[in-house]
Formats: structure tokens, sequence, C-alpha cells
């Protein structure tokens, strides 16, 4: 239980109660479960825990605005959208019945409604109700939460205590560690009913390095920005994930098995070892299409390699094609999708035909050849070609975006 939220993202939105006070032990039993926090406060939530303490506390953003952050040209009016996406899950505590109201009636003037209401729908939002019982039995506080229950917000009830009015009665928030584990059993829960809930996808990702000598290598410029992108999704998704990563500078946390490699045979061993319990299996990696037919235990001089016209030479081999060997063994119901990163006119029919050829279920075309496409970069454009002869060509976008469309593509596979 206490993995649950280990690299996991985590929204803390405070609002004006005053079990607010009690908000930053609530970021820190977040944090010892393993979560990062960021934390959004509304006006009158200021008024009783302070952005500072929330930032000594967490080292994360606090955002105690709707505004965008000045001189933060890259957010612009969409920091919202940005937070909402990055996080797995979203705890507003303590939840006033003002904020209640607002998010039954959709109105997101705060910093707090604002980011509930940029959160995908997958996105669990859990909400900590903390006032007054005579505030908390009112009719319109109840049925504000029974609409918003029905549509899939989770609500962790108050108990019975002393109120800060001096009187005992309903309208107590849970202690931070009661709560902070109330709130992983809900995410726990909610887990079960993501559509990749049960399911191992296995991803590969970045490109391969071949071995001339102990210094020098054969490798591409692959990234593994798409390759941890469409890792977050898959979890986020609901799913297992095994991350067989070449070798990227690109960190990835969260519950994912990665496992690390080097070259285009370690690769095939990793994926082969794996294979038996995948059900969707995603070739992203730039695999080396060659590497040095003999590598040198030692560093190699030039004149080792040079011909009498000074040419160098070094004897190359094809590495194993592990989509080709995916698809002598696979089994019926194991889905295979690959990628293709290619150039000019042909593009299109070379995708298609390696779609037949590695008898993938699906293929992904990045174009190397457009700009904001392909490798190194953020975003991508990608077209994406499903064997029933369907084609999706989407725009360009984050590569986060890419990953979440191109699984749309996975769930829609016969
Ligand atoms: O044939 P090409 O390299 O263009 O095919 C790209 C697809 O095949 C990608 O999904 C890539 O991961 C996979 N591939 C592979 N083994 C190789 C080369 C590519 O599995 N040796």
């Amino acid at each position: 239980m206490h993995h649950l939220l280990t690299g996991k993202q985590i929204i803390l939105g405070v609002t004006g109660s005053i079990a607010a006070v009690k908000a930053p032990m609530i970021a820190r039993e977040l944090m010892r479960a393993g979560a990062t926090v960021t934390t959004a406060l509304t006006g009158s939530a200021q008024r009783f825990a302070t952005p500072l303490a929330f930032s000594a506390l967490t080292h994360e953003e606090v955002i105690t605005s709707v505004l965008p952050r000045e001189g933060s040209k890259k957010d612009s009016g969409t920091w919202h959208i940005r937070l909402g996406r990055s996080a797995s899950a979203m705890l507003i505590a303590p939840c006033s019945a003002t904020t209640i109201g607002k998010l039954r009636a959709g109105i997101y003037d705060n910093p707090v409604t604002l980011l509930a209401s940029a959160l995908p729908r997958e996105t669990p939002l859990v909400l900590a109700p903390a006032m007054d019982e005579e505030m908390w039995l009112q009719p319109m506080v109840q049925e504000n939460l029974e609409v918003l229950r029905r549509s899939g917000v989770y609500v962790i009830d108050p108990t019975s205590g002393l109120l800060a009015s001096g009187l005992i009665g309903q309208g107590r928030m849970l202690e931070p560690e009661a709560l902070v584990i109330r709130f992983q059993q809900i995410l726990e829960r909610a887990s079960e009913h993501l559509p990749l809930f049960g399911k191992t996808v296995l991803i590969t990702g970045g490109p391969t390095f071949e071995a001339i000598d102990p210094v020098r290598f054969i490798g591409n410029r692959s990234s593994g920005k798409m390759a941890a992108a469409l890792a977050e999704v898959a979890e986020r998704l609901g799913a297992n994930v095994v991350l067989i990563m070449g070798p990227s500078p690109i960190r990835t946390n969260g519950n994912k098995r990665r496992i690390d490699i080097e070259t285009a045979d370690e690769m095939m061993a990793a994926v082969f070892n794996e294979i038996e319990d995948a059900d969707i299996i995603i070739m992203n990696a730039a695999v080396s299409d060659f590497s040095a037919a003999h590598e040198s235990k030692t560093k190699l001089k030039k004149r080792d390699i040079s011909d009498e016209n000074g040419k160098l030479k070094i004897e190359l081999q094809n590495t194993p094609d592990i989509l080709r060997e995916i698809a002598k063994i696979k089994r019926p119901d194991q889905r295979v999708i690959g990628f293709a990163l290619e150039t000019g006119n042909s593009a299109e029919s070379y995708a298609e035909s390696k779609l037949l050829e590695k008898d993938l279920d699906m293929i992904v075309l990045n174009r190397a050849d457009e700009i904001g496409a392909g490798f190194g970069v953020d975003t991508n454009k990608v077209t994406i070609f499903q064997r029933a002869g369907t084609k999706i060509e989407l725009p360009l976008m984050s590569k986060e975006d890419s990953a979440r469309e191109i699984f749309a593509s996975i769930m829609r596979l016969p």
C-alpha cells in the first residue's frame, strides 16, 4: 500500500476552512507515501495556511492565482491544463462547502476549482469536506455532493468530533495520516475501473548502441521521450508497464518496471524474457539496424582499419529484427504495435508495407523530415495505420498527447 504513490504527482487543493491549518501535514503524508505534491490554494485558504509552508515542505510549485505565472511564456494561459494532465490524482483537503458548490455548478474562478476542471476524465478527484455540522447537513451541500459523486468524484466523508465552533458533531476532516491512507485506498479502487487495469504493456524505447571498440559505437539520435510518454500514459490507464529502454537520459518514475539495456541483442533478450506476460507490445525503440561484425576489445587504431587508399573499413552485420522475431512467436491474444520513422513521399506506403511484413496490428508512422516530429523534440506528428485499414492522421502535438491518441487507437483494435 505504501508504494501506491511512489513517483506519482498529486495536486493538493486547499480551500478556506479552519482545517486548512492541517493541510501542510497532509502534503507531508502524501510525500511520505512517495508522491510529489503540487499545491493550489484559494484566496481564503491562504488566510489559514501560507503558501510558504507548502513550498518549504514540498519543494514544488504552489499555485495561488488563476493567472499565468508572470514571465512564464511557455504556459501563458494554459498552466492548469499542463498540470492537470501531469497529475495522477487531485485531493481537495479541506474542501469547503463553497468549493463543493462551485465544483457542482462548474464555477472555476480560483486555482483549486480551475485545476479540478482541467483533470482528464480518468484522473481521480477526491474531496475531503470539512465544515461545521450545520453546514454539512445543509440539503444544498448534500445534494451538491450527491451530484458530484454521481459524476465520478470521490468523497472522504468527515467524521464526528469536536468542531472549530466548539460544538461536537459531524464535519470533522480525518487527521492527515488517516486521510492519506483513505485517499490511497480510493486510488487503488479507482484504478480497477481504468481501461487497461490488469493488462501488461511491454514498451521498448530509446536507441541501441552497438559497440565497435571500447570507446566507439553505432547509435542514433533517439531520445527515449516517446517511449517514456507511452509508458506514462499506459500506467495512467491502469496497465502494468514494463519499459525496456536503450541508453537514454530520460528519467521515468511511478511503478513502471524499467529494464535498461544497451544493444539490439540485449533488447531482444529482454523482450523475449518479458513477452509471455505482455498483452500489448509496443516496439517504439529505434533499434540500430547494424552492428560491428567484430567488436574489438582494444581501441581500434586508424591503421588497423584503413586500406591502401586511405579508406577506413569496419565490417558491419545486421542486428536481429526483434519485431520479425516477435511475429513468429506471438499469441493471437497479444497485440503488437510497431513504429516507422520515414522520410520522403513514400513514407506512408513504406509504413503500410511494414505493417504487413512484420505482421503487426498497428503501425505508427513518424515523419523524420517534419519540423517538430521525431527524435529529441517534445512534440510529434504521427499517422496511425491499423491492420483493418483504418488510417488516422494526427496533427502536431506533445509526445504525451500523441501517446494518448496511440493508446486510444490500440484500445479500439479488434
Ligand atoms: O524496419 P524498421 O527498422 O523501419 O522498422 C521499425 C520498427 O521495427 C520499429 O517498431 C522498431 O522498434 C522495430 N525494429 C526491431 N528490430 C530491429 C529494427 C527495428 O524490432 N532490428
